[in-house]
C-alpha cells in the first residue's frame, strides 16, 4: 500500500524526503552556488545546477546535473522549465543565487543604466525564474524556494552603520528589492516555503576573494534552508541566525 511504509515498497519509496529532494540552482557554475551544490549533492540531494555556460560547468558528483540557465533571459529560463519537467519530473527547491556587483560607483555617479545592470540579474532574474518554475514548484510535496540576498540589502543593518563599509547603490539597493519580493512571496504562497538566505561576506570572484568567511561558512545558511521544510516560512537568515530587514 503507497505512503504507508513496510518491506513492499521499492527502493525509491523507501529513501527519505532529503534522498527524493530536487533542487536546482541559479549561478551554480561556481563561487557559493558550485559549492552548495556539492555540499546538497553530498547529502543525497539531487542538484540542477544552473550556468549560463553549462558545458564549462562539470562536477565529479553524479547527482549534479548542470543546466543551461542564463536568469536575464526568458527563453533560457523556458527552456530550464521544460528540461526541468521532462528529463528530471519535477522540482522541490528552487534557489535563486546567481548575483551581480553591478557598478560599483558613489550614488551620485550611479545611473539608471548602471543600476539596471544589477536589477537585471539580482531583481528581475529571481522574479522571472521564480514565476517560470512556480507551477513546477507547487506541485512538490514541500515545496521551498531560497532567495540568496545580502546583509547590504538589509535596511537597518545599513542605516546603523554598514553602509561605510560599501557606500554603493545598486547592488545594496537591489538586494533590498529581493528581501522585498521574498517577504511577498511569503505572505502570498502559503504553500511554499520561502527563505531569504545572507550568506556573509564569502571568498569568492564576487570580491576577489577577499571575503573572510569560507565557502563552507558561506554556504551554510543556503544548506540548511534547502534541507529545512519546517519553516516558517518568511525568514531572513544568515549562518549566525536571523537578519534584521
Ligand atoms: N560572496 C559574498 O561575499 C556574498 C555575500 C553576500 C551575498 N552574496 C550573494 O551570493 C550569490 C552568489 O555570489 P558568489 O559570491 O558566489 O558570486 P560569484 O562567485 O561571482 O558567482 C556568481 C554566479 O552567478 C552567476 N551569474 C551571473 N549572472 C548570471 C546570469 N545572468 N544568469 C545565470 N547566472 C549568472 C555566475 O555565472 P557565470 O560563471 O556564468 O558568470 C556565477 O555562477 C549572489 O547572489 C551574491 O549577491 C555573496
Amino acid at each position: 500500500m503507497p505512503g504507508t511504509g513496510g518491506p513492499w515498497l521499492g527502493a525509491r519509496a523507501r529513501r527519505t524526503v532529503i534522498d527524493m529532494t530536487t533542487a536546482l540552482v541559479t549561478g551554480a557554475s561556481r563561487g557559493i552556488g558550485a559549492h552548495a551544490a556539492r555540499r546538497l549533492a553530498a547529502q543525497g540531494v539531487t542538484v540542477l545546477a544552473g550556468a549560463r555556460t553549462p558545458a564549462a560547468t562539470s562536477f565529479p558528483e553524479e547527482n549534479i546535473h548542470p543546466i543551461a540557465l542564463d536568469v536575464t533571459d526568458d527563453a533560457s529560463v523556458a527552456a530550464a522549465v521544460k528540461e526541468v519537467e521532462t528529463t528530471y519530473g519535477g522540482l522541490d527547491v528552487l534557489v535563486n543565487n546567481a548575483g551581480i556587483t553591478g557598478p560599483e560607483v558613489a550614488p551620485a555617479d550611479a545611473t539608471a543604466d548602471g543600476v539596471r545592470e544589477a536589477y537585471e540579474t539580482n531583481v528581475f532574474g529571481p522574479v522571472r525564474v521564480t514565476h517560470a518554475f512556480l507551477p513546477l514548484l507547487r506541485a512538490a510535496e514541500h515545496p521551498r524556494l531560497v532567495l540568496v540576498s545580502s546583509q547590504l540589502g538589509s535596511l537597518s543593518s545599513m542605516d546603523a552603520g554598514r553602509w561605510e563599509n560599501y557606500p554603493y547603490l545598486a547592488y545594496p539597493s537591489s538586494k533590498s528589492a529581493l528581501n522585498m519580493i521574498g517577504l511577498m512571496y511569503a505572505k502570498t504562497l502559503p504553500d511554499v516555503l520561502v527563505t531569504i538566505v545572507n550568506p556573509g561576506f564569502t571568498a569568492t570572484e564576487f570580491n576577489d576573494h577577499r571575503g573572510s568567511q569560507t565557502l563552507d561558512e558561506g554556504t551554510d545558511a543556503l544548506v540548511a534552508a534547502v534541507l529545512d521544510t519546517e519553516g516558517p516560512s518568511g525568514r531572513s537568515t544568515s549562518r549566525n541566525g536571523l537578519i534584521p530587514w
